[in-house]
């Protein structure tokens, strides 16, 4: 938590630490509220800054209408479009986005530019995704699991398949706060950075959850409650395409893996995936997976999010 009165940024889930309960509690009462027609207007007259420096489908949309149901209002704004691509800089922006809206969501290349957007804003800013995490997707992410467990995690083994990338990190942070036990089938290159892995082991232990790597698929899905995949090449990654593409191989979820699993298992992916790379066509679209109102939970999380971190009211 942040010293009282300092203003709070998403940059990382372990932001979120003594909230996450709360925020899948509160994204969940939203998403009931949304079905009855209730779109929970609680934060009219608020304006939300959103940077988008790579491509995005659901965080964009979801965040977009998320401020619309709140009854405030989203800019989209693209580097390209803005002084940031001529050579302003990021302090700048910030400085000057800061006395327009109420917060900034930023999608960026480099984990140090949201640090820098952050350091300059005096609002809050919000990590969209960057080349270390990506909070908001793990949120919904937990919000899928929180739904289909009855809102307890203790125990819950939940196994990750592929790529130690940005939603790996945030999920090994994100996993460790709620006390679940994770199990990474990585192949050893590509592992999250040593400090990362420190301080989910960390917040396992205090939570009674623990964080482990194999390289074998199999063994981290022996049994796993929950089963969770992203792309091999991230944004940013694409030079590494066809290395990546090889080291990669058989890190799948598919039938075999399903199988090895509890019965009740779930399969989740943020998306966007690359059917029959990462994780197979029969398996997205087979009974397990909860892919898609995983997808529909970003929006439900994304209001829950921007409503703890916008002020109540349009500030003078
Ligand atoms: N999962 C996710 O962040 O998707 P987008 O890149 O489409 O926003
Ligand atoms: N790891 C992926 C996630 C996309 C939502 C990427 O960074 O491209």
């Amino acid at each position: 938590m942040s010293p009282a009165g300092a203003k709070r940024n998403l940059l990382s889930i372990v932001d979120l630490e003594h909230d996450l309960l709360a925020l899948l509690q509160r994204s969940h009462e939203m998403k009931q509220a949304r079905r009855r027609g209730d779109r929970s207007p609680t934060r009219p007259g608020t304006n939300l800054a959103m940077i988008f420096e790579k491509p995005s489908t659901r965080t964009r949309t979801s965040f977009e209408v998320a401020m619309n149901d709140l009854g405030g209002h989203a800019l989209y704004l693209s580097p390209k479009d803005m002084q940031l691509g001529r050579g302003e800089t990021i302090g700048d922006t910030a400085r000057v986005l800061s006395q327009y809206v109420d917060a900034i969501v930023y999608r960026a290349f480099r984990h140090a530019d949201e640090v820098a957007l952050a350091a300059g804003a005096s609002v809050p800013v919000i990590n969209a995704l960057d080349d270390r995490e990506h909070p908001c997707q793990i949120v919904a992410d937990l919000l899928t699991l929180y739904e289909r467990w009855d809102g307890k995690f203790a125990g819950r083994k939940l196994a990750y398949v592929g790529d130690g990338n940005n939603v790996l990190n945030s999920l090994m942070l994100g996993a460790a706060l709620v006390g679940l036990h994770l199990t990474s089938a990585i192949p050893s290159k590509y592992r999250p950075p040593a400090d990362l892995v420190k301080q989910a082991e960390l917040l396992a232990k205090a939570s009674g959850g623990s964080i482990q790597f194999t390289e074998r698929p199999l063994d981290a899905a022996r049994g796993a409650d929950a089963l969770y995949t992203d792309v091999w090449v991230s944004m940013g990654d694409e030079a590494e395409k066809d290395a990546r593409e090889t080291a990669f191989q058989g890190y799948q979820i598919n039938a075999d893996l399903v199988a090895a699993a509890h019965p009740d298992v779930w399969v989740l992916h943020d998306l966007p995936a690359h059917r029959g790379m990462e994780i197979t066509d029969e398996v997205m679209d087979g009974p397990r997976a909860a892919i898609w109102d995983q997808a529909q939970n970003r929006l439900h999380a994304q209001k829950a999010i921007l409503e703890l971190f916008l002020p109540p009211g349009r500030p003078g």
